[in-house]
């Protein structure tokens, strides 16, 4: 199942960087943003509620469903494929981990030189100024609001519209064209910047494996896809180079 080319260019590999998404935390039971919502917040479309639009225009709802993600959150524990990830990092001499992910799993699993595209879940701030907030009184029917200028507290997390962190995308475009092998795992590859990243990687001829159940716009185009889970796949492969 895992080729040999694939054995024997990660361990020859110097420097290898991965792109994660949401499918890497689903075995450890975290929804995807594109799987069908369950239970309470099966109307609602994930990506219509991760917006300043949505949050301005109901605040209650997003803080609600930001706080049952960050409960979640905090339940729940890294996978097989967030402990190979970190492995992987302690045989490449040179390794990066980009995540869109807001959760803290790869962090848990060992990660180390990791770059978050989306935020972090278990961060708030307010919605006008940005202050960061460590403590806040939750009364019921709305957001709670900033001790400092008394706008509305909100995630951490960066919304459809909103600017990635500075600089984040320009690095990991710069490391993966110069890097040995890329992995996109357990990602739409339908939400841009991010998705952009394994494609300038092919556009300079490193080679990109991706990792998913499921076809996305850049299967077609990578030069191997691994059909299955991550929590399955990557271990195999840590095994299979350096087991
Ligand atoms: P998506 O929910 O769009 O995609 C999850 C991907 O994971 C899909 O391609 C699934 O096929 C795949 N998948 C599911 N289970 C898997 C498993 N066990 N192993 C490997 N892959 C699996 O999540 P992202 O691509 O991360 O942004 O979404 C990108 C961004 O869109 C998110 O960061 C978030 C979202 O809206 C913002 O909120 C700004």
């Amino acid at each position: 199942m895992i080729p040999q080319s694939l054995i024997n260019l990660l361990r020859d590999a110097k420097r290898v960087a991965v792109l994660t998404g949401a499918g890497v935390s689903a075995e450890s039971g975290v929804p995807t943003f594109r799987d069908a919502q369950t239970g309470l917040w099966a109307k609602y479309e994930p990506t219509e509620l991760a917006t300043p639009e949505a949050f301005k225009a109901d605040p209650e709802l997003v803080w609600n469903w930001y706080a049952w993600r960050r409960e979640l959150a905090g339940k729940v524990q890294p996978n097989p494929g967030h402990v190979a990830l970190a492995q992987m990092e302690q045989h490449v001499p040179d390794f990066a981990l980009f995540t869109q992910n807001v959760d803290d799993l790869h962090d848990q699993a060992g990660s180390q030189n990791i770059t978050r595209f989306h935020g972090n879940i278990f961060g708030v701030k307010c919605f006008d100024q940005h202050h960061m907030i460590d403590n806040w009184d939750q009364l019921p029917g709305t957001p709670p609001t900033c001790p400092q200028c008394g706008s509305w507290l909100r995630s951490d997390v960066v919304w459809f519209g909103e600017a990635l962190p500075d600089g984040a995308i320009e690095t990991a475009a710069d490391y993966v064209r110069s890097a040995d092998l890329v992995f996109s795992i357990g990602t739409s590859s339908l939400v841009y910047p991010a998705a952009a990243v394994p494609i300038e990687a092919l556009n300079a001829s490193v080679p990109v494996v991706e990792i998913n159940p499921n076809e996305t716009p850049i299967t077609e185009h990578v030069s191997l896809a691994l059909r299955g889970k991550s929590g399955e796949i990557l271990p195999l492969i840590i095994e299979k180079v350096w087991g």
